[in-house]
């Protein structure tokens, strides 16, 4: 089916960040404003994870020029969890476009648990979007490869590329979430009864398991962030990751869906497309203009670092990101003589 964006040059929406020296000041002041707020708890349901330091705190912002601002433990390595949903789900879009994507994962939220049994159920073995497990797991075995190891390379090397660096597998936490993660391979079993995966489905959810143990920090989230804020570009490498049009269908897909059945909240709150994972990182992004990456451990009942959704939210407001806002036209630059605004 052929659509509107097949048909029509695409315009982009694009603006820009603050001075250099201005957005440097703010990703401190974010730091310092939050990094005494110990609301939350750390994730203990992959064991390995209850061992995190929870006073970790990290802010980063990337912006689309390349500068990236540091502030806090931005070196601190964690396992990127479903973080690294957002990121396979472009690769797979790139490989085989989002029309196929969609009509196999879905684009909607299911106002379920990321890991819900019952929303695979209730929607005949659909897994609706690919932010949550179900939908992950069809999106992992998609992947490219002509077998698992070649299919985990992909994985590896394609987030890396988004990274700017490569990244590494973190074993202990493979391991650990491997031994207890008897409801992923449930849902990956599930797919399968319903014609969904094609796989064998815990090959599947082996390679997304190590995809989730990807060790990444809080200045990759953000460069990774930036290189779909560029149209596909990682602005620090200068290499191009995905297209522009891959960008522009997988922040759709993360403004509904990216921060769970919060999502709406989220984008009530602080109006960035987005992406949480378990271990605390947050990456939010700003099309045209950047992306943020916060790394803190502890979590709200919804699964989302408390401290970073702070953060996240101070910076999309003070650097202008939030992308419903606007400013009236006649307000700012005056109407033209001579023109009238029709009734
Ligand atoms: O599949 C899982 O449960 C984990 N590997 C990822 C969970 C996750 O990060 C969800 N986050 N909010």
């Amino acid at each position: 089916m052929k659509t509107v964006s097949d048909e029509v040059e695409q315009e982009v929406s694009t603006g820009s960040l603050p001075a250099w020296d201005r957005v440097e000041e703010l990703a401190r002041s974010a730091h310092a404003r939050f990094r005494h707020d110990d609301e939350g708890a750390v994730a203990t349901y992959i064991p390995v994870l209850a061992e995190v330091d929870p006073a970790l705190f990290g802010v980063c912002v990337a912006e689309v020029s390349g500068a990236v601002h540091e502030v806090g433990e931005t070196s601190y390595e964690f396992s990127v969890q479903s973080i690294s949903k957002a990121f396979v789900y472009a690769l797979v879009c790139e490989e085989h476009g989002h029309e196929v994507v969609r009509e196999r994962v879905g684009v909607d939220n299911t106002g379920l648990a990321f890991n819900s049994v019952i929303a695979v159920e209730l929607n005949d073995g659909h897994p609706m979007n690919p932010m949550v497990n179900a939908g992950a797991l069809a999106t992992t075995a998609l992947m490219p490869g002509a077998s698992f190891a070649e299919q985990w390379e992909n994985v590896r090397t394609g987030l890396s590329r988004f990274a700017g660096r490569q990244l590494e597998l973190d074993g202990e936490v493979y391991r650990s979430e491997s031994a207890t993660n008897a409801r992923n391979k449930a849902i990956a079993r599930l797919l399968q009864s319903y014609g969904r995966i094609d796989l064998d489905p815990l090959e599947v959810v082996d390679v997304y398991t190590r995809q989730c143990a990807l060790r990444v920090d809080a200045r990759d989230l953000a460069v990774m962030g930036a290189t779909l804020a560029d149209g596909g570009v990682n602005p620090v490498t200068g290499e191009r990751v995905v297209s522009a049009q891959v960008c522009r269908d997988t922040l759709a897909v993360l403004a509904s869906t990216g921060m769970y059945e919060r999502s709406g909240e989220w984008l009530f709150e602080i109006g960035l497309p987005a992406k949480s994972g378990v271990t605390g990182g947050i990456v939010a992004i700003a099309p045209g203009k950047g992306a943020i990456g916060t790394f803190s451990p502890r979590l709200d009942p919804a699964g989302n670092s408390v401290r970073g959704r702070h953060a996240t939210a101070y910076l999309s407001r003070a650097l202008g990101l939030n992308i419903f806002a606007s400013a009236a036209q006649a307000a700012a630059t005056g109407v033209p003589d001579g023109v009238e605004h029709s009734a």
